[in-house]
């Protein structure tokens, strides 16, 4: 993987983003989990599966609604969950 997942910017990018999509309305401002399960730390294609595919409750974003650039950022995002107290960031 050649992304750098530690990137501040990219990770901040990526919160934004997780909130402007509406991504908090189910899964919590802080991926800690609503109605949609906790996010943080998640893996790249576990991610993707679900987020472009739905799932029982969960919408599909199709790459009309979510770009690959923005879900990458989301990523970049949710993933710097798992090396920290979950949210951190979400301040
Ligand atoms: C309407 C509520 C809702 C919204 C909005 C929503 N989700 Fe979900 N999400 C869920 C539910 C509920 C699940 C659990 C699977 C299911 O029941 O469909 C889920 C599952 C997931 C999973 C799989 C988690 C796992 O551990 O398997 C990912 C990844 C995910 N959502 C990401 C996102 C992202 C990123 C966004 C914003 C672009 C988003 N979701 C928006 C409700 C939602």
């Amino acid at each position: 993987m050649d992304m750098d997942w530690a990137n501040p910017e990219a990770i901040a990018a990526g919160l934004a983003l997780y909130r402007s999509t509406e991504c908090t309305s189910c899964h919590g401002q802080k991926a800690e989990g609503v109605v949609g399960p906790s996010l943080a730390g998640l893996i790249r294609e576990q991610t993707i599966d679900m987020v472009r595919n739905g799932g029982v409750l969960m919408p599909a974003f199709s790459i009309d609604k979510l770009s690959e650039e923005d879900l990458t950022a989301i990523i970049t995002y949710l993933r710097s969950l798992s090396t920290q107290s979950s949210g951190e960031l979400g301040q």
